[in-house]
């Protein structure tokens, strides 16, 4: 059984979502998997520890200060004695007391002390998912790690309005609950290796100035996600970026394109490579140690530049090239055959080209319209969400190695 002799903690809060988490219950236990329940005071308004107790069979912990409780189990012990802490439904309330390191009862005292990956299936009205302060606690607790399943559009169970708020079903849970515990059926690409390079790099002028591009990193994270959701193991080399770092795979945070080349290199080897990375081609050939500064009256200082290593290149001429490297082409003209020079040259299996033009809003934007380019045709994709991108580029790499 996928779950067998995981130990989950399940925290309920009090959303009207909560009468899905006695299925939940069932769900995870089915699968094998122990749970205990944590009941806030408003989950008991919504369900009875009665119900939620006999689908656990477990005792249901409620009170932060029962003497009893705290004689048999205690809070830390509570919070650390299990594979997963997964809040369902978790309520606007309790992601603000867990963004703000509230402990004022049993639930959020254990998500304070707990030290185990925390999962949350947020629920509430889409109002209250959409306003500010929401927005500004899930950006939070992402940061501080905690994952996200849903929620989900849809029509609210209380009232007739629509919107993004609905908990995730059961099922969906279950599945983000086994991923995040690594026990998902093997993906197609589990025992492969790959390196993504994101993002764009920092070319230093002096300590305080750099040269840079647009390039946010968002296609390079989705891929390496897209990825790893199919069992890669990943070795993400990023530039500066703005964005978190993907959970389930190895992240190596890089400046310069040579620090990038260096640490592509230690990665190898791999079955994989996609280079992603809009790498600065030029860096300035001495770069200054301290801060350059204007002299009145004296010339305005030039910069002499010099070429960076290209690492796509370097990966598809290596003596430990991986058996599909992939390349991307950010072109403003001509991009068909400025990318087929591309895939020759660089020695790639396949080049995803764009048309980088500023009016085509994809520097930096949230969407893509590329053209797959390889030794044996041209495939040109619809207009999709950097997201879409990832997955149908991972799933294409995936049947490539079914195909051997
Ligand atoms: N690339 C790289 N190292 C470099 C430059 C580019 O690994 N120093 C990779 C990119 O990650 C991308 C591909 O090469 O996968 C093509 O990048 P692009 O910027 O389109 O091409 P360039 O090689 O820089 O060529 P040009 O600037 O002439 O278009």
């Amino acid at each position: 059984m996928a779950l067998s002799g995981k130990r989950i903690l399940l925290i309920i809060s009090g959303g009207i979502a909560a009468y899905k988490s006695l299925d939940l219950i069932r769900r995870l236990r089915e699968r094998g998997a122990s749970v205990r329940p944590v009941m806030t005071e408003g989950a008991q308004q919504f369900i009875t520890p009665l119900a939620v107790g006999a689908l656990a069979a477990d005792h249901v912990f409620t009170d932060l200060f029962s003497r009893q409780d705290e004689q048999d189990v205690g809070h830390i012990r509570l919070a650390r004695d299990c594979d997963l802490v997964l809040v369902a439904p978790a309520t606007a309330d309790l992601m603000a007391k867990m963004a703000n390191g509230l402990a004022d009862d049993l639930a959020s005292t254990v998500l304070l002390a707990t030290d185990r990956p925390v999962l949350a299936a947020p629920a509430m009205n889409p109002k209250m998912w959409a306003h500010a302060a929401t927005r500004r606690n899930v950006e939070t607790l992402r940061g501080d790690g905690i994952r996200f399943i849903g929620p989900m559009a849809g029509e609210m169970a209380e009232s007739k309005e629509a919107g993004v708020g609905r908990m995730a079903e059961p099922l969906e849970i279950v599945a983000a609950v086994e991923e995040m515990l690594g026990a998902a059926t093997p993906g197609p690409l589990s025992g492969r290796k790959a390196i993504v390079t994101s993002g764009p790099t920092h070319e230093p002028i002096d300590p305080v100035r750099y040269i840079a591009n647009r390039s946010s990193g968002r296609q390079g994270h989705a891929i390496a996600a897209a990825l790893a959701k199919l069992g890669a193991e990943v070795t993400l080399v990023s530039g500066p970026v703005n964005i978190p770092d993907p959970s389930g795979m190895t992240v190596i945070h890089v400046e310069r394109a040579e620090e990038m080349r260096d640490a592509v290199l230690g990665a190898l080897p791999a079955d994989i490579a996609v280079m992603v990375a809009a790498v600065a081609d030029w860096r300035v050939a001495s770069s200054a140690d301290q801060k350059i500064k204007k002299h009145p009256g004296e010339s305005i200082p030039t910069l002499a530049l010099t070429e960076n290593p290209d690492i796509l290149r370097t990966v598809g001429h290596h003596t430990m090239r991986p058996k599909l490297v992939v390349g991307f082409a950010a072109e403003t003209q001509d991009v068909e055959s400025n990318a087929r020079a591309k895939l020759e040259r660089k020695g790639a299996d396949m080049i995803v080209a764009n048309d980088v033009s500023p009016a085509t809003g994809i520097m930096g934007g949230t969407r893509n319209s590329v053209k797959i380019i390889r030794h044996d045709g041209i495939e040109q994709w619809p207009d999709l969400s950097k997201d879409e991108v990832a997955s149908r580029l991972a799933t294409l790499i995936a049947d490539r190695f079914r195909q051997g």
